[in-house]
């Protein structure tokens, strides 16, 4: 558990193990019941309709997030943390890559053999209160939620319930090789194969801007237990970037209290997550955004900040973008190859170009410019 962050609090403990927040006798009871007893053939391992479980199996990186341990990088990694033996026997990589393996045997149902990688309950919730109702059409999905079942539906609980494992890593991790973690729900719910259906409204740039405010609560709260020199750029580029928005404008706080952002941004992320958007409201936040290109002019900047900058940056005019373009944006060529260009650029850690990627912003905020002409009267979605 030590790797994981206040998202123990928030998210995961509430199925890992007992805590405070969760009250001892609830957690007693309630267990882990594993993949397979969601996935059977009338269940959700069935046809078209209940084949989430298929999908998952088959597809899903989750699934097999255990293999890359016994793999080459993983042991190079393990060895120069000094972890003796197989590293999916480890908590400080089994706590996001394989879970149920460093969760107490008694917080299983009986004889139950822990599943390898992340399973349906690691998102999910433990399911063994809610097991055998959840299915029953006389019972309601509040009930279910409070016999343990996470809520996923709201975003603000699907935001935390992937960033526990999905951003903060211990430096030390970092340091021994492993990749630094980036959060963005918007991009990364679209990437995990889908084994469910979410059209709601302006989805896009509401995960999008939960996710982030999501991520600017768990790093502040990382920086607040320890100074971290090579994170604090992220940080700082995220509030840069979050103070851009309208929410951001009015949620956080002047300052470089840790304590205070943390709060400020958890509070962000709740509104984000029922906040609608407009057409009009993604055009002007793309449009406010592109015109930063100025902030990547001065030479003098410290480039390694303005790299951070630009890699909060490009995840958000691409969300945003992908939402706008659903209306059938013109300009759609320009306003594409100009995100890639930027994109390419700010994923350039070692030889960051600031001036070009002034450049390319600049061009997409001029190929924006014209979608905003030509776009019709904008209508709530
Ligand atoms: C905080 C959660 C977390 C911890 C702890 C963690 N990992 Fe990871 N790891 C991830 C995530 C998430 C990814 C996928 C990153 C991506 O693809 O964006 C990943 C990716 C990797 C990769 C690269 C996989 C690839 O396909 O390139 C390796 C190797 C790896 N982890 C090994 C380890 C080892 C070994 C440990 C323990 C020393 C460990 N991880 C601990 C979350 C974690
Ligand atoms: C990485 C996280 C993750 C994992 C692992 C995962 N799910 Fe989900 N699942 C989600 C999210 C997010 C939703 C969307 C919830 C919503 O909108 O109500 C969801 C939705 C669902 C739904 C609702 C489908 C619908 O159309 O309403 C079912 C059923 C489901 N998951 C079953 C499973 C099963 C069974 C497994 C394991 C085989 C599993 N999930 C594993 C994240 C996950
Ligand atoms: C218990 C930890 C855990 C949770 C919770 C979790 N993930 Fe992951 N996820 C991982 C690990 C570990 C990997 C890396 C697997 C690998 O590379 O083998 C991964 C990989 C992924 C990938 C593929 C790599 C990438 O970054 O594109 C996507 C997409 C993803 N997760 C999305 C999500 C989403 C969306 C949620 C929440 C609904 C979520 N995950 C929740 C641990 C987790």
């Amino acid at each position: 558990m030590k790797a994981l962050t206040l998202l123990s609090l928030l998210s995961l403990s509430l199925s890992f193990s007992a805590t405070a927040a969760d009250g001892g006798e609830i957690v007693a009871s309630r267990k882990f019941t594993g993949n397979q007893s969601c996935g059977t053939t009338g269940c959700h391992g069935g046809g078209t309709l209940h084949n989430e479980s298929i999908i998952y199996a088959r597809k899903d990186p989750h699934a097999i997030a255990h293999g890359i341990l016994g793999k080459g990088t993983s042991l190079r990694i393990a060895e120069a943390l000094g972890i003796k033996g197989d590293p999916i026997k480890d908590v400080q990589c089994n706590v996001c890559h394989s879970p149920m393996q460093g969760v107490s045997a008694d917080l299983f149902v009986k004889d139950l053999k822990p599943d390898l990688g992340v399973g349906c309950e690691s998102c999910h919730g433990a399911a063994e209160n809610w097991l055998r109702f959840h299915t029953r059409s006389d019972v309601v999905f509040s009930q279910i939620i409070a016999a343990g079942m996470r809520d996923l539906n709201d975003i603000y609980g699907r935001a935390n319930s992937c960033v526990g494992c999905h951003l903060n890593l211990d430096d030390s991790l970092r340091k021994a090789g492993h990749p630094e973690l980036f959060f963005e729900l918007d991009g990364q719910c679209m990437a995990q194969p889908p084994h469910y259906k979410d059209a709601r409204p302006s989805l896009g740039p509401r995960s999008w801007l939960t996710g982030q405010a999501t991520a600017l609560r768990e790093m502040s709260w990382k920086l607040s237990q320890k100074n971290d020199e090579h994170f604090l750029p992220r940080w700082k580029a995220l509030v840069w970037l979050l103070q851009k928005t309208e929410l951001g404008k009015t949620e956080l706080p002047a300052t470089e209290a840790f304590p205070a952002m943390q709060k400020a941004a958890d509070e962000m992320a709740r509104k984000a997550s029922q906040k609608l958007w407009t057409t009009a409201a993604v055009q002007a936040q793309l449009r406010e955004l592109s015109a930063l290109h100025g902030d990547f002019e001065g030479a003098q900047s410290d480039k390694t900040l303005l790299q951070r900058k630009a890699e909060v940056l490009v995840p958000a005019l691409d969300r945003l973008w992908r939402d706008l373009r659903k209306g059938g944006a013109p300009n759609q060529s320009e306003c594409e190859s100009a995100i890639q260009t930027l994109h390419l650029l700010a994923m350039d850690h070692e030889d960051f170009d600031p001036a070009k990627f002034a450049n390319t912003l600049g061009q997409l905020k001029v190929a924006l410019s014209a979608t905003a002409q030509s776009t019709p009267a904008p209508k709530l979605k």
